[in-house]
């Protein structure tokens, strides 16, 4: 029922566009990155968003409250057409909260902070880094763990395979193969030193964790980086229980880099059907211009 975006990391790898503008505000074409996120968790039934934020980022805020002065203008403008696009009938019954994360500690400290918005019901919770945009024709990649977790009640992460040279960028698994996408996790090691991995399945930006993970956040120390990493409190998760994780159909993008934002938006333009001829034949022409290196 809850879902947890924490949004509030400096977006250094794409300066200077996030001097100002939250990476989570780029647009993909015509909708900033975080609202995939949003609809992704809307449609496996959350009804409540827990935004994990900077004072930095009030235009995300914005972005999910109503705005009735620009309803007005378009009413007055007759352009009604366009209110559904900034009130999604998708977010009529949705709750977004908003946790101000003063310092940026981590991932680990900014998950905890949601603990508050959490309450006994809550047997477990979503979380989605925004900056990881999945694209598949079938089942989202959260609906593949919610599957998971619905008929087994372990918590469940999202992995992909990612090139060696890659790995120690990422949380990656040691795995024990249970079926042909389903893996238990051994263990689990945050950024490990190049050679060193257990596998080349690195953690990506889904999760579906019981709420006892709180406990463990509350215990783990500043890990790779000087922060409090996500991946300790999942390590210390497995010592007392059984953790999945998952591959998942479909293509992830790591938009937080300037390749993966820029694939995604290809991508995404590839499957407009307004803009998608058009964008084949400019890259057509693109490709054979004699500028580049
Ligand atoms: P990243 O490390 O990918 O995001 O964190 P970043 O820090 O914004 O990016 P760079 O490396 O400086 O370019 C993964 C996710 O965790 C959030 C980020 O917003 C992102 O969604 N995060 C990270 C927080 O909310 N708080 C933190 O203290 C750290």
């Amino acid at each position: 029922r809850k879902a947890i975006l924490p949004v509030a990391g400096l977006g250094t790898r794409f300066l200077p566009a996030t001097k100002s503008i939250p990476k989570e505000m780029l647009p993909i074409i015509d909708k900033p990155l975080v609202q995939y996120a949003v609809e992704e968790a809307i449609d496996i039934g959350v009804t409540e968003i827990i935004f994990i934020t900077s004072h930095a980022k009030k235009s995300i805020e914005s972005h999910f409250l109503p705005n009735k002065d620009l309803e007005e203008s378009l009413r007055n403008k007759s352009e009604a057409e366009y209110i559904d696009l900034i009130n999604p009938k998708q977010f009529e019954n949705i709750k977004f909260t908003f946790v101000n994360q003063e310092e940026q500690k981590g991932l680990g400290h900014a998950i905890l902070l949601a603990e508050d918005y959490l309450n006994d019901e809550d047997d477990a919770v979503a979380i989605l880094l925004p900056d990881d945009l999945y694209i598949s024709s079938g089942k989202s990649c959260l609906q593949t763990l919610a599957d998971i977790y619905l008929e087994t009640s372990n918590s469940v992460i999202a992995i992909n395979q990612v090139p060696n040279k890659k790995l120690s960028s990422y949380g990656v698994i040691d795995p024990i193969k249970i079926s042909e996408e389903i893996y238990e996790i051994n263990q689990i090691v945050e950024k490990p030193k190049l050679g060193d991995a257990p596998s080349n399945l690195a953690v990506s930006g889904r999760y579906i964790l019981k709420t006892e993970i709180f406990n463990h956040l509350k215990n783990i120390g500043t890990g790779s980086g000087g922060e409090y990493q996500l991946t300790d409190a999942i390590k210390d998760l497995i010592s007392s229980e059984k953790v999945l994780a998952a591959t998942y159909k479909g293509k992830k993008f790591d938009c937080g880099s300037k390749e993966g934002y820029v694939k995604a938006t290809l991508s995404l333009a590839m499957l407009d059907k307004d803009i998608s001829k058009d964008i084949k034949q400019s890259l057509e022409s693109l490709l054979s211009w004699n500028l580049y290196i």
